[in-house]
């Protein structure tokens, strides 16, 4: 079997979803660990996201960590495109399907919604970009920073984007999605890179709960915070 024919067989796109997810996966825990900085206003009120814009700031300043970003989008739109042809093949196979509903008999809910949740995380993302990275790489309209003129304000600009309630409920949502999409998404791609035995995949479905709960509750405090002003009020 060729390299092209792997890649467009089934299990060939299933492998592809498994180690993109898993790319993207460890994407979330960094961007997570570098965005929770803006909790050290909690501890230190004069931090005001100083913390969390060194961070952001030497994310960005390196060359090998813009290189990775490269890697990282190119993650995503491999992952996204595959996953709606996965999911058109699925609908396909629905819609001649079954006669009978096999309800969570067949697959378990967040399963069956994987494409539904995906394609709410992808419109969730197509904002965030336009919000943030957009902002701070591109247009560079960004305040500079009041501790160094050569930094962007990154958090001054949340406070701005947090600070609409519709934005914030958007944000929640999308952080819902997240949790679903990984609820699901985290156990598969494990299964598909070969993890059967029965043990292990007890304690990876249970790391996964655990992961696909934590995180995305941590992200969404984020937006909500700044909106209540439990941070970034100097
Ligand atoms: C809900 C809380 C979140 C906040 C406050 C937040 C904040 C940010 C900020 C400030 C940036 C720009 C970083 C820079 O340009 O240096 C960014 C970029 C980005 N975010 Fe988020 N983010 C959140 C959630 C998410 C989620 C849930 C995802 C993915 C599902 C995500 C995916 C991305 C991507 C792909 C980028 C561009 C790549 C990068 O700059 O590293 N973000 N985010």
């Amino acid at each position: 079997m060729k390299w092209s024919e792997f890649f467009t067989s089934s299990i060939g796109k299933k492998l592809v979803m498994a180690l993109t997810g898993v790319f993207l996966i460890s994407f979330l825990v960094v961007h997570a660990g570098i965005n929770a900085c803006i909790f050290a206003d909690l501890f230190d009120p004069n931090d005001n996201g100083e913390m969390f814009n060194r961070a952001a700031h030497f994310m960005g300043s390196s060359v090998v960590i813009r290189i990775m970003e490269v890697g990282l989008f190119i993650g995503f739109i491999i992952h996204i495109v595959q996953g709606f042809a996965v999911e058109a093949k699925n609908l396909g196979r629905r819609g001649k399907g079954y006669q009978v509903n096999l309800g969570n008999k067949g697959s378990k809910w967040y399963s069956r919604t994987m494409g539904l949740f995906g394609t709410l995380l992808f419109l969730f993302l197509v904002m965030h970009i336009s919000q943030f990275w957009y902002a701070s790489r591109i247009a560079h309209d960004l305040p500079e920073a009041s501790y160094d003129p050569l930094q962007h304000d990154l958090f001054s600009r949340m406070v701005e984007v947090f600070s609409h309630p519709f934005i914030v409920v958007l944000y929640v949502l999308g952080c819902f999605s997240l949790a679903w999409h990984l609820m699901h998404g985290f156990q598969s791609a494990f299964r598909t890179l070969g993890v059967h035995n029965n043990r292990y995949l007890h304690l990876i479905r249970g790391f996964g709960i655990g992961f696909s709960i934590l995180i995305p509750v941590l992200f969404a405090l984020m937006p909500v915070s700044i909106y209540f002003g439990w941070i970034g009020q100097d």
